[in-house]
């Protein structure tokens, strides 16, 4: 800019002009593609004194703070130092009902989904406690750190509104759908392949595309829906190829043998989506730990990603995912918390017990992946790189800002790393909401006190 002024601005000015752009200062941390290892600093960025500025909710510059500043005089400045500034987090998959599911004692899927998480559910039929929950719900992601969410709702139609109302209300990215399922669980939380048609017809004329909302076709699991309701999702997915899919594959031995049961004919699990043809780069499936080989061939072919769910897979005794090997076949793996199952909002945590469960395989999670993981290799996933998961100048500003010394003990061993890796991996497997100084979404701040 010519002229350009020293910073920082006079106070006047700076007063005129906060509310269109700011200036955030920290340290930058920012994935190109997915890092090898530590030394594969072509992977990524870090810039110790870094700065983005912010304007109508997109990064309009990222970089050096001595390359930034002087050129954006006019902005408000936020000193985040010396915390590290990072693109939002990505929860691939999580249950919008189940927030108050979470911590529920003592059984394995099917009966914890009984028990526990079918009558959870049908309190959804109440639009206002739906709206009330989804105020939680989102704040509960951004205190997180979470910025984008691809969420289960009820299978009430209502659920879903209340949902995509409060992530426009606050500007945020969602991916979210109506559940779909008619057989093997309550009256109260049933549909109909018509009905199930009709109202996640009406929620994806209402919502996707609007803003930043976008809409999953979400057939539960092959053990809700009966095949007529496949065939219902089916016609969805042909009419609205722009639209994601979302449903749950192979978490557990007992699942997989009733759904044998109900889809005789199948071949395997995957075949029921196959056969009603659901397979495809914008499917995610939820956990598919226990996977055939032939199975593991149709997720390379049809490019569908499976979900790893660590703290849900621990929680509920499911199994272990085996990340080397679906990587090792060609296919994209996303990771996500799966509340209420899953134990914890935070990405951090995920990626802690992401980490273990790959131990336990010898199969190794370096924490350069693993940062890489939680935002840009969910957003390629979710064919979204170019929108969310870096801090790249054009992309939406949703910014995690990470305080490595947020508790007495993750200080304690953060005085003790001698390299970014190891403050990272610190983080990753001590640190948790009280970890997230602060979180923009559209560049907005979403904590009240937040530094
Ligand atoms: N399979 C079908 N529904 C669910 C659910 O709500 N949670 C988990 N973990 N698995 C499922
Ligand atoms: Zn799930």
């Amino acid at each position: 800019m010519a002229g350009a002024q020293l910073w920082p601005a006079p106070a006047t000015q700076r007063k005129i002009l906060t509310m269109t752009r700011t200036l955030l200062r920290g340290r930058i941390l920012t994935f190109h593609r997915e890092p090898s290892g530590s030394d594969d600093t072509d992977a990524y960025s870090y810039i110790e004194d870094g700065a983005l500025l912010i304007e109508d909710g997109l990064i309009r510059a990222s970089g050096g703070f001595d390359d930034i500043g002087p050129n954006a005089h006019d902005a408000e400045l936020v000193d985040h130092r010396p915390h590290l500034l990072m693109a939002g987090f990505i929860d691939a998959h999580i249950h919008f009902p189940q927030i108050q599911t979470v911590a529920s004692w003592g059984s394995q899927l099917l009966d914890w989904l009984n028990t526990y998480t079918f009558p959870a559910e049908a309190a959804y039929v109440d639009s206002q406690h739906a709206h009330a929950m989804a105020r939680h719900f989102c704040t509960l992601l951004t205190d997180h750190g979470t910025t984008t969410a691809v969420a289960f709702c009820s299978s009430h139609k209502g659920s879903a509104e209340a949902l995509f109302s409060e992530a426009a209300d606050r500007d945020m990215r969602l991916i979210a759908g109506k559940t779909m399922m008619d057989r093997n669980a309550p009256a109260a939380i049933l549909d109909t392949p018509q009905s199930g048609y009709d109202d996640s017809k009406a929620l994806i004329a209402g919502w996707h595309g609007k803003g930043r909302l976008s809409y999953a076709i979400t057939p539960r699991f092959a053990i809700t829906s009966t095949p007529e309701q496949m065939e219902m999702a089916q016609t969805l997915a042909r009419e609205h190829p722009e639209c994601y899919i979302q449903t749950h594959l192979s978490e557990n031995p007992d699942e997989i043998a009733f759904t044998s049961e109900l889809y005789p004919n199948a071949r395997d699990y995957i075949d029921v989506y196959e056969t009603y043809g659901l397979l495809g780069p914008r499917t995610l499936l939820g956990h598919a730990i226990h996977l055939k080989t032939r199975e593991i061939d149709a997720l390379a072919e049809t490019g569908a990603h499976p979900v790893f769910c660590p703290t849900s897979n621990l929680f509920l005794g499911s199994g272990l995912f085996d990340d080397a090997g679906l990587r090792a076949r060609g296919v994209r793996n996303a990771i996500a918390t799966d509340i209420g199952a899953g134990t914890s909002f935070s990405m951090l945590q995920t990626l802690n017990e992401g980490y273990k469960v790959l131990q336990l395989q010898d199969q190794t999670l370096h924490t350069l992946r693993a940062f890489h993981w939680i935002t840009r290799g969910n957003a390629e996933v979710l064919g979204l790189e170019d929108r969310i998961g870096t801090l790249d100048a054009g992309t939406e500003a949703d910014i995690v800002v990470l305080d490595s010394r947020s508790t007495p003990a993750l200080a304690l061993r953060v005085d003790a790393a001698e390299s970014l890796a190891e403050e990272l991996f610190a983080l990753q497997m001590m640190g948790d909401d009280r970890a997230v100084a602060q979180t923009y979404v559209s560049g907005r701040p979403q904590k009240s006190g937040g530094q």
